[in-house]
């Protein structure tokens, strides 16, 4: 009696498991951004840089410069930042808006093929626990935030015929 009753049960339980979605191996799994300084300078100038990389979970599918770590920067003669930059992939490949200079708002355009065809996404990111001082000396500002790690956005294939470039 018991053991029927158990054993009936035994395929509802199966279909009450979680399902869980794998995840498409073409999509990064993470951003992560390191080192950001902000110099939000004055007239004299202002400058911005910090480390990108993307993370994958199966990386011998993805062609991707970004993937080993790259550096990105701004920098100005003045007060205001230019609102497109490049990372040092090249703009083909990674580059950022910057959204809002004050609120440290930005907007992440990244490029990568992973099995040959061309994917891209748009994630927006506000840099989070900015920290400033002032050095007294030099009376300039510098801005830092921790090591801080995100999901991609919109993340699509945005070509997918064998002539993609
Ligand atoms: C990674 O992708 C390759 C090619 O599709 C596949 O053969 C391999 O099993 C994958 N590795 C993992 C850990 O999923």
């Amino acid at each position: 009696m018991h053991f029927f009753a158990v054993a009936s049960l035994l395929p509802a339980l199966a279909l009450a498991a979680p399902v869980v979605r794998q995840a498409d191996p073409c999509v990064p799994t993470s951003y992560t951004i390191s080192n950001y300084v902000y110099t939000p300078g004055s007239s004299s100038g202002s400058g911005l840089d910090f480390h990108f990389q993307s993370h994958f979970s199966n990386s011998s599918i993805i062609e991707d410069p970004a993937s080993a770590g790259t550096d990105c920067g701004a920098s100005s003669s003045t007060a205001t930042l230019p609102g497109e930059n490049e990372c040092k992939t090249g703009r083909n490949n990674l580059y950022f808006d910057i959204r809002s200079q004050q609120t440290y708002d930005y907007e992440l355009i990244h490029t990568w093929k992973c099995n040959g065809k061309t994917w891209m996404s748009t994630t927006h990111h506000v840099v989070s626990s900015v920290t400033c001082s002032m050095d007294d000396e030099s009376g300039t500002t510098a801005c830092a935030a921790p090591t801080q790690d995100f999901a991609p956005e919109n993340a699509r294939e945005i070509c997918s015929t064998p002539t993609c470039p």
